[in-house]
C-alpha cells in the first residue's frame, strides 16, 4: 500500500527524513510504502535539487500549496520551531496526518493548541523522538519493563555536542521568539523524552542554564529532577562541549541492577544484575 509522503522543509532533517523514507521498506519490510510526493524550500533552486536528489515527484515553493495537494496524505513538518504549529494545525484541518520534528512547538500553549486539534480532527499524529528506536534504548525498555532492575532509585542523562561553539548565532537556533528554546529543546527534548519513555514523568525540577554563545537562549543546562514514582536523576544538556559530537548517555540505577548506555556505542547496552552471582561488574 502506498502512502502520498509531503516534505516540509529541505535542511538536515529534510534530508534524514527522505533517506528513512526511501530505505524503510528495505530494512524493516513494511507493507505500507512511502510514496514521495513532494518537498518544500522557500528557494526554487534549492526545491528542485531536494526534490531531484531525494527522489519526490514534484516540488512547491509554499507551504500552503504543498498541504493542499490532493495526493499527499501524510505531512511531515521538518521545519525550525516557529513553523511547526502554523502549517501543521492547517494540514490536521484539511485531514492529513502530521508528524512533526521535536521540540512539538515553542511554549506549551502553542503544544496543547496542536494536540487538541489533531484530537478534534481524529487524523494520526506523532512527534519524533528517534533515539527510542535504537536497539539498545529498546533494549533498556524492556528490561525496565519487565522489572529486571527493581524500583528504580537514580538516574543519570547527558547529551552533548560541540557545534554550538563554531555556528551562525544569527541561525534560528539561537533566537528565543523563533527556537523558543536554546539546547533545551535541541537535544533536551530528546533527554526528557527517553527520561518518560524509560522511567517515568518528572514531576519536580530545578534548572540551572547558561547563555555561552551570547544569545537569547541557553547554550548549557543543567537539571535535578525526580519522577513522580520518587527516581531522583540529573540530566546534563550542552551544544558547546569540545570534542563532544553526539555524546548521549544514561545510567539507570535500580534496587537490583543498572543499565548503561552510550549513544556514540550504539549497538551496545551494558547492564549488571545483582542476582547473577557468576557476573562481579558490568557485561
Ligand atoms: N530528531 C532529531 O534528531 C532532530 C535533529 C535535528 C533537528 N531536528 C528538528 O528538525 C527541525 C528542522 O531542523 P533542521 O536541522 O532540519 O533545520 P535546518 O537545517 O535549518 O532546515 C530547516 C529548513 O526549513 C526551511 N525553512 C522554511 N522557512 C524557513 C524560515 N522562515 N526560516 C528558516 N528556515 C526555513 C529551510 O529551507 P529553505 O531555506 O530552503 O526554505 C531549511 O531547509 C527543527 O524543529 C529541529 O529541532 C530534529
Amino acid at each position: 500500500m502506498k502512502l502520498g509522503i509531503g516534505l516540509l522543509g529541505a535542511g538536515f532533517m529534510g534530508k534524514a527524513h527522505s533517506h528513512a523514507y526511501r530505505s524503510i521498506t528495505t530494512y524493516l519490510g513494511t507493507e505500507v510504502v512511502p510514496d514521495l510526493v513532494a518537498i518544500y524550500s522557500r528557494n526554487k533552486d534549492r526545491a528542485r535539487n531536494a526534490m531531484k536528489r531525494y527522489g519526490y515527484r514534484r516540488f512547491y515553493t509554499e507551504w500552503r500549496d504543498l498541504i493542499r495537494d490532493e495526493e499527499i496524505e501524510v505531512i511531515d513538518n521538518s521545519l525550525p520551531n516557529f513553523l511547526h504549529k502554523e502549517p501543521s494545525i492547517e494540514a490536521i484541518e484539511l485531514g492529513k496526518h502530521v508528524t512533526c520534528e521535536k521540540p512539538l512547538a515553542r511554549n506549551l500553549e502553542e503544544a496543547l493548541e496542536m494536540v487538541r486539534a489533531a484530537n478534534r480532527s481524529g487524523v494520526t499524529h506523532g512527534v519524533i523522538f528517534n533515539k527510542r528506536w535504537f536497539p539498545g534504548v529498546q533494549l533498556a525498555k524492556k528490561l525496565l519493563r519487565e522489572q529486571v532492575l527493581g524500583k528504580v532509585t537514580g538516574f543519570r542523562f547527558a547529551y552533548h555536542q560541540d557545534w554550538g561553539l563554531s555556528s551562525d548565532t544569527s541561525s534560528w537556533r539561537f533566537k528565543r521568539e523563533l527556537a523558543g528554546y536554546g539546547v533545551l529543546g535541541d537535544q533536551g527534548s530528546h533527554v526528557i523524552d527517553l527520561v518518560h519513555f524509560l522511567i517515568g514523568k518528572i514531576r519536580r525540577v530545578l534548572a540551572k542554564a547558561k547563555r555561552v554563545r551570547g544569545a537569547d537562549v541557553e547554550d548549557y543546562i543543567v537539571l535535578l529532577t525526580e519522577t513522580k514514582e520518587g527516581a531522583v536523576g540529573t540530566i546534563e544538556v550542552s551544544r558547546v562541549s569540545p570534542g563532544r559530537k553526539n555524546y548521549l548517555i544514561f545510567e539507570i540505577y535500580g534496587e537490583e541492577g543498572s543499565l548503561y548506555f552510550n549513544m556514540e556505542r550504539l549497538n551496545e547496552l551494558w547492564i549488571y544484575i545483582r542476582d547473577a552471582p557468576e557476573i562481579s561488574g558490568f557485561r
